[in-house]
């Protein structure tokens, strides 16, 4: 913090009001489920966005990142425009455009900004950024926003300034996961649970594998995976696939197809339905302490995404195969998909066997090394100082 702090003194010719951090997240089960207002179990990452800010007066927004080069950013809070800044800035100018549009009045801000957060691994760097600005300025200009309409401001802000079609999953995980827990939420009403996730205690570990494929220009892809979902919903005649009932899924299948849904959209359908059970089997067993059994439900979760929304990628499948086959618990690749990481959940006493095994797939399959670390739930964003 202290660096961040004597940055922005550095930058800006003077201490900054105050210094906030936002994780990033992995998301333990509960897969593009989110824009079909279902089930999502994620938890904060250790790794933060930290932001020093001070406010302005004058409307100026000033930006400044350690991790990218090209110096301050200047811009106009009242003249910003969604679709107009097609750089890393649009994720905090979306912050003040969303927060001035919902009629709060934030009239500039110097900031800057330091990331432990891996971009374009999956594990939610650009709502870690969203999420730092948002809490600071909520906190500077007193507006009293509660965190979960926060992630709402934020997803806004991704979805309609910088033009990605996300769910809200990532910026509430940000907003409100604690630490030593896993968040259980209802993406239609917003409704959370903290569900203790403690695996060190049970003698486990989850590790994270960033198989170090950039997602970034999946876009299309998840758009197009998200237009299929709503085909699906409406050819069914249900506002969101969340309505469609596992234990019917059969039969509501093969109306679907009488209906005219094309097998895509069938596969489509079946993930979604069979991914938001899988959640509720996780919580379930989550909280009845059978820890252990998570596993199979996790390598299911895996499976669905492979085979049916196909979304994954040969790094993934390597890291989820090979993890198994040296005596995970269970795997899958997590977040958007396309690249990014995987998580593999293990007894303690195999993780080093496991990360060789891993290690040497891709080697043999040469791909580029992965990096593997292992990850604790920690806190949700916070005002450091
Ligand atoms: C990305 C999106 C989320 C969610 C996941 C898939 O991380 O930002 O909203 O849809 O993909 O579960």
């Amino acid at each position: 913090m202290e660096q961040v702090r004597n940055d922005f003194v550095a930058l800006y010719g003077s201490e900054p009001e105050g210094v906030w951090a936002a994780p990033g997240r992995v998301n333990l089960i509960g897969e593009h489920t989110d824009y079909n207002d279902g089930f999502v179990m994620p938890f904060a990452l250790p790794h933060t966005t930290v932001a020093a800010v001070s406010r302005r007066t004058d409307g100026r927004l000033r930006l400044h990142s350690a991790d990218i080069e090209g110096g301050v950013v200047e811009l106009d809070a009242a003249a910003l425009e969604p679709g107009t800044d097609h750089d890393w800035t649009a994720y905090p100018a979306g912050v003040v455009w969303a927060l001035r549009e919902a009629g709060h009045p934030v009239t500039g801000a110097d900031v800057h900004l330091a990331s432990t957060v891996p971009s374009g691994a999956g594990l939610s760097s650009s709502a870690a950024l969203e999420v730092v600005i948002a809490l600071a300025l909520n906190d500077l200009y007193e507006l009293g926003i509660p965190g979960w309409k926060l992630a709402r401001l934020c997803q806004r802000a991704e979805n309609v300034y910088v033009g990605a079609p996300t769910g809200i999953m990532d910026q509430t995980a940000s907003a409100c996961c604690e630490a030593g827990h896993a968040l259980f939420l209802d993406t239609r009403d917003l409704s959370q649970k903290q569900i203790p996730f403690d695996l060190a205690a049970e003698g486990m570990r989850l590790l994270v594998v960033d198989t170090r494929v950039k997602h970034a220009h999946s876009d299309g892809e998840y758009g197009k995976r998200r237009a299929g979902c709503e085909k699906g919903a409406a050819l069914l005649g249900v506002d969101a696939l969340r309505d469609v009932a596992h234990d019917e899924l059969d039969a509501e299948l093969e109306r679907l197809g009488e209906l005219g849904g094309d097998e895509e959209v069938r596969r489509l359908v079946r993930h979604v339905v069979t991914e938001d059970h899988r959640v509720e089997r996780v919580v379930a067993l989550l909280e009845a302490g059978r820890t252990r059994e998570i596993g199979p439900v996790l390598t299911e979760g895996h499976a669905s995404l492979r085979d049916d929304f196909r979304i994954s990628c040969p790094e993934l499948d390597t890291v989820v195969d090979a993890a198994l086959a040296a005596g995970a618990l269970g795997a899958r690749m997590t977040g958007g998909g396309f690249g990014g990481s995987a998580i593999v959940l293990a007894e303690a006493a195999d993780v080093e066997t496991i990360t060789k095994a891993v290690q040497e797939a891709f080697a043999a399959a040469s791909f580029t090394a992965p990096r593997v670390f292992e990850a604790v739930p920690a806190p949700g964003a916070r005002r450091l100082g």
